[in-house]
């Protein structure tokens, strides 16, 4: 009996060190930055990457300032109709998916693997270091006439976006946000439910 008991410990072991853990980010820099005039005079979208990957704390300030929680109710960094947060940002990097978690601000594993040319069909969305895919959760806005759904998943995407343009603006990043996405094998990857549905990509990394 005993021995089979360690059996099972050892296999739950075994599992649990292959499975992809969350990876805790550090704590968000939320001070500084370049000014707001010149990082809106810097905004512009960036097609050529090199392969320098962002560190934790780039990774950590990055998803803070594009949906971060900004206040001690749970608000956000980005606006939301009647505040239902209904855009989850995954997080594709060659090592894997993740599921930004903002309450914790940490990142869900969701698959491991190099999920990154799923998400676009243009050649550096496959080298680049990060792809955002942001996913609305229709889930959430269930009693929202479906006309409106798409407007707000749109728009709520919409200010998201510009925030990691003004983040990368001011950290030196280069970044575009993509409507190309392979949005039927990118739900495979993450898998989403048919409610959470792709509204656009946005690829971020250093310059060439
Ligand atoms: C909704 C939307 C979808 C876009 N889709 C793509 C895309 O799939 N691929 C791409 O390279 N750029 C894409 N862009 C970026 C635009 O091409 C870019 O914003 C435009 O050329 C203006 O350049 P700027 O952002 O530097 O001002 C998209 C922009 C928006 C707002």
């Amino acid at each position: 009996m005993k021995k089979v008991v360690v059996g099972v410990l050892v296999l739950a072991a075994a599992a649990l060190a292959g499975a992809p853990q969350p990876i805790a980010l550090p704590k968000p820099q939320t001070q500084g930055g370049m000014p707001l005039m010149q990082a809106l005079n810097q905004r512009r979208s960036g097609r050529e990457f090199s392969g320098q990957k962002l560190s934790p704390q780039t990774l950590s300030n990055l998803l803070w300032a594009a949906f971060g929680i900004n206040r001690p109710d749970g608000r956000r960094t980005a606006p939301s109709a009647s505040n239902r947060q209904t855009i989850d940002i995954y997080v594709v990097t060659a090592e894997a998916a993740y599921l930004y978690n903002p309450k914790d601000q940490r990142l869900e594993p969701v698959a491991t693997g190099d999920f990154r040319a799923a998400t676009g069909n243009q050649d550096f969305v496959s080298h680049a270091p990060v792809n955002l895919v942001f996913v609305s959760d229709y889930a959430k806005m269930a009693k929202t006439a479906a006309e409106t759904q798409a407007l707000y998943a749109g728009a709520e995407t919409g200010y998201i976006s510009q925030n990691v343009y003004l983040y990368c603006a001011s950290e030196g990043l280069v970044t575009v946000v993509r409507a190309t996405v392979d949005r039927a094998a990118t739900a495979k990857a993450l898998a989403l439910r048919p409610d959470q549905k792709i509204t656009l990509a946005q690829t971020v990394g250093y310059p060439k």
